[in-house]
């Protein structure tokens, strides 16, 4: 065991720190060179036959579990941007609780690490009765959910070890991004903003290494958080899946209660627990949401809220900066693509916490890798 973990001590460890080289393989030639050294387009082979069926499709309905749902919920603004289609979430636990309506005219897209969740399994089969086209995004080759759809894509991440899904996410979150990519018709009105992505998920891996950098940062951080109960992480846009993946993070492992939570609705419940001790995580990187997290910053500032930001690298414009404020400082990228970065601190808060809480990081308790039953 300790060979495959290398110089790690656990494996989440490892999983988070090979993300650069798992992102690659995931990218691995897929990417089509233009001229230039620049990817001019993507080439899905698992998809390609599909393309016309699901732009034509009603909507596209995305369904996951856990960190597989959170990774879908990251992708969902691009996909629906680019492709023109309508995208609604499911989890599948509550698809099939409520036999909710999929129609044959749906795409429906099946995000599953293992490929093996009875709940997406289930979903799949339910969708499938109902005549929907039905697309597997899982990371293993010849499971059951890649075997029973009618087309999809893997993520070629590598095996995945650490319960806690940490490489599997950003690798998801960029095959749904080369799907979007793929499903989008080459329009000149956008262009700019495919190439923008295209060269981003180029950069994506080296933006990656430099995040990881921040380890220590984020050890410090977790040793003055290490005693507390309770933590929140407010996202919005492409990053409320990020605060919902960070809380999912600290919650499994850390054995921490910690809520992600849509920063639009602080002010219908949240802003009720704000006070100078509970550690409230802000994402604000720069983006469309961006003025709106400085809105909702100064509003937390202004009652003493206990702020952790996640901000643009070299951004000033924050009020928040000094007193108990702390800022992390992540490299920006085009704003489809920030999800994978911004997921980097929270991942190693996570790793960090739970070593220093002295739990088991690679297995928590009560939890298993791949849920088989229902
Ligand atoms: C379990 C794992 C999670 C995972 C979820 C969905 O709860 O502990 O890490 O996100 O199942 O698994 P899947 O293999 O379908 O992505």
């Amino acid at each position: 065991e300790q060979i495959m973990k290398g110089n790690y001590d656990h494996f989440m460890q490892k999983e988070i720190h090979e993300q650069p080289e798992s992102l690659t393989t995931t990218m691995r030639g897929r990417l089509i060179s233009g001229d230039s050294s620049k990817a001019k387009g993507v080439l899905l082979g698992g998809l390609k036959d599909h393309l016309k069926t699901i732009r034509r499709s009603r909507r596209i309905v995305f369904i996951g579990c856990g960190t597989s749902y959170n990774a879908a919920l990251a992708a969902r603004p691009f996909m629906e941007e680019l492709s023109g289609v309508p995208v609604t979430m499911e989890i599948a636990s509550d698809l099939l609780d409520r036999e909710g309506p999929i129609y044959r005219e749906d795409t429906v897209v099946f995000v599953s690490q293992s490929g093996e969740t009875a709940d997406t399994l289930q979903a799949l089969k339910y969708a499938k009765k109902n005549g929907a086209l039905c697309v597997g995004i899982t990371n293993t080759v010849g499971s059951a959910i890649a075997r029973e759809t009618d087309c999809g894509v893997h993520i070629n991440a590598g095996c995945e070890i650490g319960v806690a899904s940490t490489k599997a996410y950003t690798s998801q979150i960029v095959v749904m991004t080369m799907v979007a990519l793929a499903l989008g018709d080459d329009t000149i009105s956008s262009q700019a903003r495919r190439e923008a992505t295209l060269d981003g998920l180029l950069d994506l891996p080296n933006k990656v290494r430099e995040v990881l950098k921040l380890n220590d940062e984020l050890k410090s951080l977790a040793k003055l958080l290490m005693c507390e109960q309770s933590l929140l992480v407010f996202g919005r846009g492409c990053n409320y899946a990020t605060a919902l993946e960070g809380a999912l993070k600290v919650k499994e492992v850390a054995l921490m209660h910690s809520e992600g939570i849509l920063a639009g609705e602080m002010k219908h419940g949240p802003l009720a627990l704000v006070d100078e001790t509970l550690p409230i995580i802000v994402i604000a990187t720069h983006d469309a949401c961006f003025r709106k997290q400085q809105s909702v910053i100064q509003q937390l500032h202004a009652r003493k809220g206990r702020l952790i930001v996640i901000c643009s690298k070299g951004d000033t414009s924050l009020v928040c900066t000094g007193g108990s404020c702390r800022v992390i400082e992540v490299p920006q990228v085009v704003d489809c693509l920030q999800p994978v970065i911004n997921i980097v601190p929270l991942q190693l808060l996570a790793y960090h916490l739970t070593v220093l809480r002295g739990f088991n990081v690679d297995q928590p308790r009560n939890l298993a890798k791949s849920v088989t039953t229902q």
